[in-house]
Formats: structure tokens, C-alpha cells, sequence
């Protein structure tokens, strides 16, 4: 068969993504599968002639980006109402651009002077798709954008696809929910000015057959750390379309003559290998391609906020970090507290100085005090809040979101600071950057305390319904140009926890704080839903006083291990006995840490995790028991991905066996309620594991 033309492949390493312009001229997905040896396999764009005289071509076909417009019903990428009116829109293609990793396609208005240009790019090694558009006003009067998406993903037709999401609240973030899609739209959004607590920008569909280590699974995540939409739809036609992008709900933006407007990012991709699979692609796509320092393992952190609250000073600071430091930690992080004014949480957010009184001359003597005792040093802010009861407010009332006429509706006592304004943009550059370029700190953690009211911005330049998307970009900017000037910064992107995690925050903050619900149990759950779609590294998880003396310390040390360790307790309370068996896991720790924060990670059932370096050759496992059955019975578990015919030993089973012996056979492991284990995994050269396994617990120093 010749090549046809206007039909185009995106290929990765193991999946293609086809699709092109049908005779009717209509751009449409061809198939989205594995990658077949020749280009004539990928069968040719889907043709229709509608379904009688209700349902014409574009509501059956599965369209790359519809727009609203003709008889269009399904859930549009694109709704647009021109300066005469008209709220219709028929976009046909124009020409095509091949980029060295995609495709740009042109797609124009037949009558108005609208274009849009949709951008794809592949991501070879990860398997996954890039996608975003781009809309241009070309015409002499303005437009207005009334929903805009990222892009529309369609999947084979014909089964019923289950989809996977992250659902939860403060403190109790990160729940998977996987649920049949059934006729009809199943819509999942923020409307609260961050991607949320509530809900993620992340999905999995399956076919109704995958599960963790086969079967089909499209995947994606939309990089966004604002209000966002994500719409599966199950047409009369059976069959399923995903879109996703920005939310559409109380937004507008007024397209000049001549502006432009660019989407976010989506990212989709394909596996065959189930939900693990999935999961591992996005892990190795965000570290590799997102984060800032994505190859570089994390320090483990030291965190004040909940041994001292807004207590902070000189004192209570250095007493923590002495301990910390004898413990192993790298990094100590002076939490809340610290500013002018911040004795509660009643005030002081907007004067981002430190606190005279409990830091008379500034942060500079407990920085020394913390390099001194060979640690690095982090603080926190929440640079995009103010409180009432503040010296910035007192000066700027205007600069908060409000309609004029409402009293504010406070949360946790702050309002929120409208970062599309330049002149806010610019106070808080001002001011994070003197803090930074007046002190040697290494990490900020940056917070956000509360969601969105009265989302009035009094003299917006354009429609103020766009205070959503330029609130985040100015967010962004602003972040950017601090990253810039500071680029031994690492950040932490907080709110409240886990509210605001998302493709795009990572850009910017290497690691989530990931919920403030820090006790073992619950955590573990919360982990295991943030493990499909972010990698451990970015997963920030502190051993606390939350569950002190009801859950073994070292429970707690094995959950907080398969992220990115840190501390957080009271240390002045632990016992000595506490403080040996801490300085042991922070040992262990930094030895595995390459495998848990760079490796692979394979989730092994409802409580067991592994971790392999990328090489294959070590590895860890850890395994939990919440609740023993009864009667009692052990935990069976089979690892993943060892190098089949490689040797390896495996701490506490008899060995060496193979890789493949290993995978083959389930390990018996018995714990007791509210017991863990960690076990090395290592390849066996010349008779001995490669890797001496680390100190058993038993042998302990006192610290
Ligand atoms: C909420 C965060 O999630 C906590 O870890 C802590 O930083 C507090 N804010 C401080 O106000």
C-alpha cells in the first residue's frame, strides 16, 4: 500500500499512536496500541456517515479535538463565542509541521479568522504522548475562550473501561478509586485554584481485564497546579473518550487581535503491562523529564513544625538540630513560625522577615549553628497568603482576591494574595529573594493553607474570570524566576499536604509533601494511591510522634523509607533507646537510598513494596502486617523484576537462586499485627551477595 498522506505515527519504544485526516476531511485517532513493524499495519482513519439524521459524522467519530460547533454534543476541547456572537466553531485542517519528536497540526475556522494548533511529542523511552494546543485570534476583533482542553484521548471502542483515579481530603489524601465507566460523562475537576486534595489530574483506563502486572492500561496526567477538568465520556456509540485540561467552570478569556493562548501539558500513554507498568513510565518520566534535580537523591530532613509549632526560635531550634545531626540527618527545616509577627496562626503571613523577637539578630546565627553541625538548612514559607493582622495588608488590602463589596471569607484566618498582579508578583520576589541571598538555605518548603473564595480581581486588564489561569501562571513566574536566581534551592511543593501535586508544580519542586496525616497506618494507603503516578523520591514522608508508642518505631522508620525519609517528632522526647534505633534506619537509609528514591518500584499486593536499582543487581523489600487473619497466616509474596537469569541472594530466605527462580516461587514472610520487615535484595558475585546486607537491628550503638 502506498503511505498515505495526512496520516501520521507517533512512535515510542513500544507503543504508536496513530492518527490523521479521514476523506471527509475530519482529523481523527486511528488506534493507540503497540508498535507494528511497518506503517501500513496502523489501520487507516475511521470513516462514518453519522447515525441517522440525530447523530451526524463528528458525534461518532473519535475526533483528536473537537470543538463546539455543527451538531456537536459529546464533550468539546474547544468553545469559543466571536465578536458578532456566533458561538460555533468548525475547525477543518490547514497544513502540517513535523517536529524532530512530533507533529504540529494546523487547524482553521472555515469562516472566522481562528487558528489552532494542536502539538504532539512523543517521549521515546517513557511510552507516553505529549499533547497541548494552542489557540490564535487572527481576526481584527476579540474572541472569547470559554472552554479550552489540553486534548481529547480515545480508546479502542467496544469494552466497558474501568477508570482509575485518586479521590480524598485534607489529611487524608491519594485514595484509588477504579470504577466502571458506564454511558454518560463521569467528570472529575478542581474548582478550588489548586489541583486539590480531592481529586488528582491523573487517570488509568483499562479494559475490565488488567491488573498490577498485565494486562492494557492508558494512562495520563495533565501538568497543572490550578483549576483542571477531566471528562470520560461513554457515547451512545460505545465508545470511550477521555479529555483533559483546564477547568471551564466560571472561565473565560478575552482573546485580543493577534494573542495567542497556550494549553498545559497532557501526558498519555500506553502499556500492556497493567497498572505497574503504568505507574513505573510516569515514575521514570517525571524524574528523568520533569523535576529540576530528578537524578539526585534526596537529603533526609529534620522538620520543627510539629515538635515546636510556631514556638520557633534561637533556642528550641538548635537543641532539635544538635539531636538531628547526631542522628544522621543532612538537612534541618525550620517549619511556620519564624516570620514577623507569627506567633499563631493569626498573623504575620505577608512579612516575610524574621521575627525580632525570636530572632533578634536574624536567621544567620541558627544557620551557622546548623552548617556548623554539618547540616544543610530549610525554611518555610507561604508566600501566596496574607494575613489580615499583617504589615502587608495593613499596606495593601487591595492586593488580596475579593469582589469589593464582600467581606472575604477568611481560611485558617489568611486570605488569599492575587498572584496575577505584577506588583504582587514582584513584593514577593522582592522578599524571598533578599531572604535567599542573605542566607545560606538550601531547601524551601512552600506551603498553601487554603483554597479559593470571592475570586474577584477588581481591575483585571482582560475578562476577570481569567483569574484562574493568571493566577497560576504569576505562581509560576514568580517560582521560576526564584529557581533562576537561586538554582541550589531545592523546593518543596506543600499544601496543607498533598494539595497541590501535579505535573506542573514538579517543573518547579522536586518533592510533595505529601499529606499532614502522618501516622503509619493511614499513610500507607495514602502512599500507595500517590505511588501511581509519582515516584518515591518526590514522596516526602516523616517519621512523627503521631503513632508513638502504639506502632513499633521501626513500622514507622519502613513507612516513611519507601519515600523520601525524613523526621519530624519531638526528638527531645525520644529515649536514648529511640534515638540508637533512629540512627539506625537513617544509616540503612542512606545506603538504600539510591534503589527507593532512583530505582523501579513494584507495589506487591495490598502492603508490600520492592525496589531495584536500574541496573537490576540490588534491590529492598519491605512488607506490612495491619491486621493478622485469622487464623493466622503468612504474608505471600512474589517479587518483580529481577534479571531472570542472574543470581541473587535474599536477606533472611535460603539462596542464591535465580532471578527467574525468585520471581517463580512466593516468599513466606510472618509478621505479627503492626509488624514490617525489610529485606535486601542482591546479586551474587563469585559466591557472595554483591552488596553486604546492612546491620541487623539487634546490634545497635547507643546514640
Ligand atoms: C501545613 C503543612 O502541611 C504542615 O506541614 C506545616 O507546614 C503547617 N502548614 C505550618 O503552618
Amino acid at each position: 500500500m502506498p503511505p498515505q498522506t495526512n496520516f501520521w505515527i507517533l512512535e515510542t519504544a513500544n507503543t504508536a499512536y496513530a492518527f490523521g485526516l479521514n476523506q471527509a476531511g475530519f482529523l481523527v485517532n486511528a488506534s493507540w496500541s503497540l508498535r507494528l513493524p511497518n506503517s501500513q499495519d496502523y489501520p487507516p482513519p475511521p470513516e462514518s456517515p453519522g447515525w441517522a439524521s440525530f447523530n451526524n459524522p463528528a458525534q461518532v467519530l473519535p475526533e483528536e479535538f473537537p470543538a463546539y460547533g455543527g451538531m456537536c454534543y459529546q464533550e468539546p476541547c474547544l468553545k469559543v463565542t466571536f465578536a458578532d456572537g456566533v458561538r460555533d466553531v468548525v475547525l477543518r485542517f490547514d497544513s502540517a509541521a513535523t517536529t524532530s519528536d512530533g507533529v504540529t497540526i494546523t487547524l482553521r475556522d472555515i469562516d472566522y479568522p481562528l487558528r489552532v494548533i494542536l502539538h504532539y511529542r512523543a517521549h521515546g523511552p517513557y511510552d507516553l504522548i505529549e499533547r497541548w494546543a494552542v489557540i490564535i485570534n487572527d481576526g481584527p476583533t476579540p474572541l472569547m475562550l470559554e472552554r479550552i482542553f489540553s486534548a481529547q484521548w480515545h480508546v479502542p471502542p467496544g469494552p466497558t473501561y474501568h477508570l482509575s483515579h485518586l479521590t480524598g481530603r485534607w489529611n487524608d489524601e491519594f485514595h484509588l478509586i477504579r470504577e466502571p465507566l458506564t454511558n454518560g460523562v463521569k467528570i472529575l475537576e478542581s474548582r478550588r485554584l489548586t489541583t486539590s486534595h480531592h481529586h488528582n489530574p491523573w487517570f488509568c483506563l483499562d479494559d475490565g481485564q488488567a491488573s498490577e502486572t498485565d494486562g492494557q492500561v492508558w494512562f495520563g496526567a495533565l501538568a497543572w497546579s490550578g483549576n483542571w477538568k477531566l471528562a470520560a465520556e461513554v457515547t451512545n456509540f460505545a465508545t470511550t473518550r477521555l479529555s483533559l485540561g483546564l477547568n471551564d467552570w466560571d472561565f473565560a478569556w478575552k482573546l485580543n487581535s493577534g494573542e495567542e493562548f497556550t494549553t498545559p501539558s497532557a501526558f498519555a500513554g500506553y502499556t500492556t503491562g497493567g497498572y505497574g507498568a503504568a505507574s513505573r513510565k510516569l515514575h521514570a518520566f517525571i524524574r528523568e523529564r520533569i523535576l529540576p534535580h530528578g537524578t539526585t537523591p534526596h537529603k533526609i530532613l529534620y522538620n520543627s513544625w510539629e515538635a515546636t509549632l510556631f514556638d520557633v526560635n534561637m533556642e528550641s531550634q538548635a537543641r532539635l538540630a544538635e539531636i538531628a545531626a547526631d542522628l544522621g540527618i543532612e538537612l534541618f527545616v525550620m517549619d511556620d513560625g519564624w516570620f514577623h509577627g507569627r506567633h499563631n496562626d493569626q498573623a504575620g503571613l505577608g512579612d516575610w522577615w524574621p521575627d525580632p523577637i525570636k530572632f533578634p539578630h536574624g536567621l544567620q546565627p541558627l544557620i551557622q549553628r546548623v552548617n556548623a553541625l554539618g547540616m544543610d538548612f530549610g525554611l518555610w514559607i507561604e508566600p501566596e497568603m496574607v494575613n489580615p493582622n499583617s504589615e502587608l495588608y495593613r499596606a495593601h488590602p487591595d492586593w488580596i482576591l475579593h469582589f469589593p463589596t464582600r467581606q472575604p471569607t477568611l481560611g485558617r484566618n489568611q486570605c488569599i494574595l492575587n498572584l496575577a498582579r505584577p506588583d504582587v508578583q514582584e513584593y514577593l520576589l522582592a522578599q524571598i529573594d533578599r531572604l535567599l541571598t542573605e542566607n545560606n538555605i538550601t531547601f524551601i518548603k512552600w506551603d498553601m493553607n487554603r483554597n479559593v473564595s470571592e475570586p474577584g480581581w477588581a481591575d483585571a486588564p482582560g475578562d476577570p474570570r481569567e483569574i484562574w489561569v493568571r493566577y497560576v501562571q504569576g505562581l509560576y513566574h514568580l517560582w521560576d524566576e526564584l529557581r533562576r536566581r537561586h538554582p541550589q534551592v531545592v523546593w518543596q511543593s506543600c499544601s496543607g499536604g498533598g494539595g497541590r501535586a501535579d505535573l506542573g508544580i514538579l517543573r518547579l519542586a522536586d518533592q510533595i509533601w505529601v499529606s499532614d496525616n502522618t501516622q503509619a497506618i493511614a499513610r500507607l494507603a495514602i502512599q500507595a494511591g500517590f505511588s501511581r503516578v509519582f515516584p518515591a523520591s518526590v514522596m516526602e514522608a516523616w517519621v512523627t510522634d503521631a503513632d508513638r508508642g502504639r506502632i513499633p518505631l521501626a513500622f514507622r522508620f519502613h513507612v516513611s523509607m519507601c519515600g523520601s525519609l525524613g523526621l519530624g517528632g519531638d526528638l527531645l522526647k525520644w529515649t536514648p533507646a529511640e534515638r540508637a534505633e533512629a540512627a539506625h534506619w537513617i544509616a540503612r537509609y542512606k545506603d538504600l537510598r539510591p534503589l527507593i528514591q532512583l530505582g523501579n518500584q513494584y507495589r506487591l499486593g495490598p502492603a508490600a513494596l520492592q525496589y531495584m536499582g536500574q541496573d537490576g543487581q540490588r534491590g529492598v523489600l519491605f512488607a506490612f502486617r495491619t491486621c493478622l487473619a485469622e487464623p493466622a497466616s503468612p504474608l505471600r509474596i512474589k517479587l518483580q523484576g529481577l534479571q531472570p537469569k542472574l543470581i541473587y541472594e535474599i536477606e533472611g530466605f535460603p539462596g542464591p537462586r535465580s532471578g527467574s527462580a525468585w520471581m517463580a516461587s512466593e516468599l513466606e514472610i510472618w509478621l505479627g499485627n503492626f509488624e514490617s520487615t525489610l529485606r535486601e535484595i542482591a546479586v551474587v558475585v563469585g559466591g557472595c551477595p554483591k552488596s553486604k546486607f546492612g546491620q541487623p537491628l539487634s546490634r545497635l550503638k547507643k546514640v
